[in-house]
């Protein structure tokens, strides 16, 4: 196979697929979600976690007045969900209502907790960071809901119970395979 090197950077999706994530947020009286797929872990103690917002959403807008925003993790059965969220405006439309979205009570914060979501952190906001053409939000995790049947002991997704949905870019959803899964102890490996 031919390998291309180029200074033409174009969109960059060599890097999907990536988890996509619903990111909710609550301020001015009103619930909000919006797909994300540029999200990641930053720091276990304290626990934060970092997700890359355009100013343009209305979801940033929220989080800003707010401090405050839910990550939501979810199976491939809820990838209509996250093309939905991703695909509207909260600032012309009430997802919550439109596309029926079920909700639980968070306990930390007053950002909606999606009820599918396998996984979810309520966050603080810690910082706000203007990269290019995104925002990089920090959220410190001060309330993680989790279904504990989806998990296997050590707290990693059984996935013989969830499929998560992993998003490749241009409109295309995808998820793991079980079978391709290997289990590599890297004490053993980082010896070889
Ligand atoms: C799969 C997917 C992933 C997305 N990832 C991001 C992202 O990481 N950051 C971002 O700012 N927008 C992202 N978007 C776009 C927003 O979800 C979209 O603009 C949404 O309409 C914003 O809603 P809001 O204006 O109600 O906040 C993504 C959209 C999709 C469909």
């Amino acid at each position: 196979m031919a390998k291309v090197i180029s200074q033409d950077v174009g969109a960059f999706y060599q890097h999907y697929p990536k988890a996509a994530i619903i990111v909710t947020a609550h301020a001015k009286e009103k619930d909000n979600a919006m797909a994300v797929a540029w999200h990641t872990s930053i720091s276990s103690n304290p626990p934060l976690y970092g997700v890359a917002i355009s100013s343009k959403r209305f979801t940033y807008e929220l989080i800003i007045d707010s401090k405050e925003f839910g990550v939501n993790f979810l199976s491939l059965e809820a990838a209509e969900l996250v093309a939905a969220v991703g695909g509207s405006k909260g600032k012309e439309v009430d997802k919550f209502h439109q596309f029926n979205i079920a909700t639980d009570k968070s306990i930390k914060t007053e950002v909606p907790i999606l009820n599918t979501a396998y996984a979810a952190y309520e966050c603080k906001l810690v910082d706000d960071r203007s990269y290019g053409d995104h925002q990089l939000l920090v959220g410190e995790i001060v309330a993680v809901h989790w279904l504990k049947d989806a998990f296997a002991p050590g707290e990693i997704l059984d996935l013989d119970k969830v499929n998560p949905i992993l998003y490749m870019g241009k409109e295309i959803y995808t998820t793991t395979s079980k079978d391709m899964a290997r289990a590599l102890d890297r004490k053993v490996y980082g010896k070889r």
